[in-house]
């Protein structure tokens, strides 16, 4: 009887006891492994155990390698069981044949240590459903296609093109030589894999779908040893056109549950339901309406994805930062008999997607009803670590602007081509050959004579803007509205035109410097026409070509931005110029740059590009996360195209314009 009492009593208090239940690993793993993630029933299975999968996409690129800890922890500790990832081929090939996983001395080597990025998901106790493209969307610069790409004449991305298909071969041996033993049979953290991204988007109801090209792509995986789970998602109410037979059909989607859910159960009635992703936030284009979501509408959608039994993947559960000049755009003309870069809607740098997790890692009310639904359907039963603290986040006092270096002395310190035409920045023959992929490009001719009241064209659309320099001087009007995006010197304008003037101007410098505003990562096929710079026609003055005689390149790479000098003091005034201003930081801690003094341009830290920025937002500030900082002097530069600030002022938090 004593020793039944006994018995009973440890039993209540084991059961009870958090700490001995077991681990995710522990509970799927503990008698070997011996089968996959399996779609061969109505639900999943994990190594013959049923499984439920709760999963957040955190793309290790969009937060310093420092962090990525602090975030899966909180992943794990929201109840999420498996963490998604895209993997970004622009900045894992950045240059051709040249690659980076995380030590290979790329402006983004810090950020790209995927295999240790995947070691510590495992070590937080969370799968991987891993999105390696090739295009993966993502709201990131040409969907995560390079854009030396483009350099080759007729290539069709996303196709089964052969060129195309050549360089996806060669970058995914290299990618998947360093996944594969990481996928969950090999006791790794992988346990399913999804090919292409939205395949099904690029039908245009003229063309045919490409399927080949999902077929090549299923091919590549498995020839380089990818034996898990293969999946592919699209919007169900879309239609399936982006599918293949053998491979599991996943749904995206905002709203709606029931009807997208039950759509996929009819499309594949034997299969496992998963929402690979569902949307909870949402992005902003610069000069738009920032956008909500609020916790309550996102959790009457989660309870019925839920309820109905389907795995979830929460696109994004934290979104982090599009750094520097990485975001993408979209078209928002979506028939395909109007492409045109008329509709161009470039993405902030913020990638805070009002998701679960903030940009800087706060966590939201969203994140605590992701918790609580968790707790409740989840019936698998294992330890949960306790939520992780916040990191301090500051304002740090004002900083005044001590160094100046006008134009001419950027350029100055800048290489240039003597070419004398008007190629795209992707085109240039730098980077070993392969080309310019961002920042901006100025088109130079010197000793030019421009008659009074004289009018320059731009034939085409700048892509995406331009600044018209004559000796120095600023000649467009600076943006200081939204109507201003419908002057010259805008995407929106085709052949437009800029007055000079009524001076006459002799043996003067002529510059256009273009920026890149970021290329489009989503839609047809007939949108990836993604050259940047002057292209698309002549510039003329008096309807007389310009023939320039010098380009040059202004990339802002770290190797450059480091080796900047004449620094002086400041004259602040108008036109593009660099200024420069140190932040003395004896405790780095989180913060974000109030850019609301200043006009449009670019933050650079520590030699780093952070941010754009632009006075008509609607994103106003930029997170500065203590993981770029050092203790002691740290560098701030400011690229202002029109007006400057005498001061960069800090903030604690992220600020969108109201409009
Ligand atoms: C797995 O789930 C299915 C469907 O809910 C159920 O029929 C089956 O009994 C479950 N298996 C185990 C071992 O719990
Ligand atoms: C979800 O699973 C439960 C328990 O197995 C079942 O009663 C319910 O009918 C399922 N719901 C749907 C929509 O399939
Ligand atoms: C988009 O394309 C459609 C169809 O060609 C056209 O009717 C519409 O005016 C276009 N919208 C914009 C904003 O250009
Ligand atoms: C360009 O740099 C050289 C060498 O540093 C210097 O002598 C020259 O004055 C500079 N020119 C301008 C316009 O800043
Ligand atoms: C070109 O590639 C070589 C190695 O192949 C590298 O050392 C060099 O820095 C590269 N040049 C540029 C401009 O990136
Ligand atoms: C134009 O200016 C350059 C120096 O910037 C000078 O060398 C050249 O002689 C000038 N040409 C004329 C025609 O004035
Ligand atoms: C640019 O000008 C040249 C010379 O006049 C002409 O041959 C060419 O067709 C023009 N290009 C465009 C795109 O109009």
């Amino acid at each position: 009887m004593f020793n039944i009492l006994i018995f009973v009593f440890l039993l209540v208090f084991t059961d009870s006891s958090v700490s001995e239940l077991p681990t995710l690993y522990e509970y799927f793993t503990k008698d070997g492994i011996k089968t996959g993630l399996s779609d061969s029933h109505t639900y999943f299975t994990l190594n013959n155990k049923n499984i439920t999968i709760f999963s957040g996409a955190l793309h290790y690129f969009r937060m310093p390698k420092l962090y990525w800890r602090d975030r899966l922890k909180k992943y794990r500790a929201a109840g999420l069981i498996a963490v998604e990832t895209y993997v970004p081929w622009n900045l894992h090939e950045y240059q051709i044949g040249r690659f980076d996983f995380g030590s290979e001395g790329s402006d983004f080597e810090e950020f790209l240590n995927i295999v240790d990025f995947l070691t510590l998901a495992k070590e937080e106790d969370l799968f991987v459903i891993l999105r390696p493209g090739p295009f993966i969307d993502s709201e990131w610069d040409f969907g995560g296609l390079p854009s030396w790409l483009l350099r080759y004449e007729g290539i069709k991305v996303r196709t089964s093109d052969s060129v195309y298909i050549k360089f996806v071969e060669r970058y995914f041996k290299k990618l998947l030589e360093l996944i594969k033993p990481l996928q969950f049979t090999k006791g790794g953290p992988i346990i399913a894999l999804q090919i292409e991204n939205e395949y099904g988007n690029t039908n245009d109801h003229i063309h045919p779908v490409d399927i080949n090209y999902l077929e090549i792509l299923k091919r590549i995986l498995r020839k380089n040893g990818i034996v898990e789970l293969l999946f592919t998602s699209d919007t169900p109410s879309n239609g399936f056109s982006g599918t293949i037979p053998g491979v599991l059909a996943t749904a995206n989607f905002q709203t709606q549950p029931i009807k997208e859910l039950s759509l996929l159960k009819k499309f594949q009635p034997n299969k496992p339901l998963m929402v690979m992703e569902y949307w909870t936030g949402w992005f902003d284009h610069w000069t738009d309406k920032h956008h909500t979501r609020s916790a309550e509408e996102f959790g009457i959608v989660l309870e019925k994805i839920l309820s109905y039994n389907a795995s979830v993947n929460f696109y994004m559960f934290h979104g982090g930062t599009n750094w520097g000049f990485m975001n993408g755009a979209e078209l928002n003309n979506k028939s395909v008999s109007e492409i045109d870069n008329k509709g161009f809607q470039p993405i902030v740098t913020t990638y805070d997607y009002v998701a679960p997790l903030s940009e800087a890692g706060d966590y939201t009310d969203k994140y605590f009803k992701v918790k609580e639904l968790i707790s409740t359907y989840n019936t698998l039963k294992i330890k949960q670590p306790s939520m992780p603290e916040l990191h301090r986040r500051i304002k740090y006092p004002q900083v005044e602007i001590i160094g100046e270096l006008s134009l001419e002395d950027i350029i100055n310190q800048s290489f240039h081509l003597n070419i004398d035409n008007l190629l795209s920045m992707e085109l240039l023959p730098i980077n070993n050959n392969s080309g310019q992929s961002h920042g901006y490009i100025i088109y130079r001719k010197s000793n030019v004579y421009i008659p009074s009241n004289s009018t320059l064209q731009i034939e085409g659309r700048v892509c995406d803007t331009a600044l018209v320099l004559i000796n120095g001087i600023l000649k467009n009007k600076i943006l200081d509205s939204k109507e201003d995006l419908n002057n010259f010197g805008f995407w929106k304008m085709k052949d437009s035109f800029l007055h000079l003037g009524q001076d006459s101007y002799h043996n003067v410098t002529l510059d256009i410097i273009v920026e890149n505003w970021g290329r489009v990562n989503y839609g047809f096929l007939e949108q990836f026409n993604q050259f940047k710079g002057l292209w698309q026609g002549n510039v003329t003055i008096n309807k007389k070509n310009v023939h320039f005689n010098e380009i040059i390149p202004l990339q802002f790479q770290k190797k450059w931005i480091q080796k900047l000098q004449n620094w002086y003091k400041p004259k602040f005034g108008g036109g593009p110029k660099l200024y420069r201003a140190i932040i003395e930081i004896d405790d780095p801690s989180d913060t974000y740059i109030d850019m609301r003094d200043w006009n449009k341009g670019i933050i650079i830290v520590n030699g780093f590009v952070l941010a754009r920025y632009l006075k008509l937002g609607p994103q106003l500030s930029s997170y500065f996360p203590a993981a770029l900082m050092h203790k002691g002097p740290n560098e701030i530069l400011i690229f202002e195209h029109f007006v400057p600030a005498k001061t960069i002022k800090f903030v604690e938090n992220l600020i969108f314009k109201d409009m």
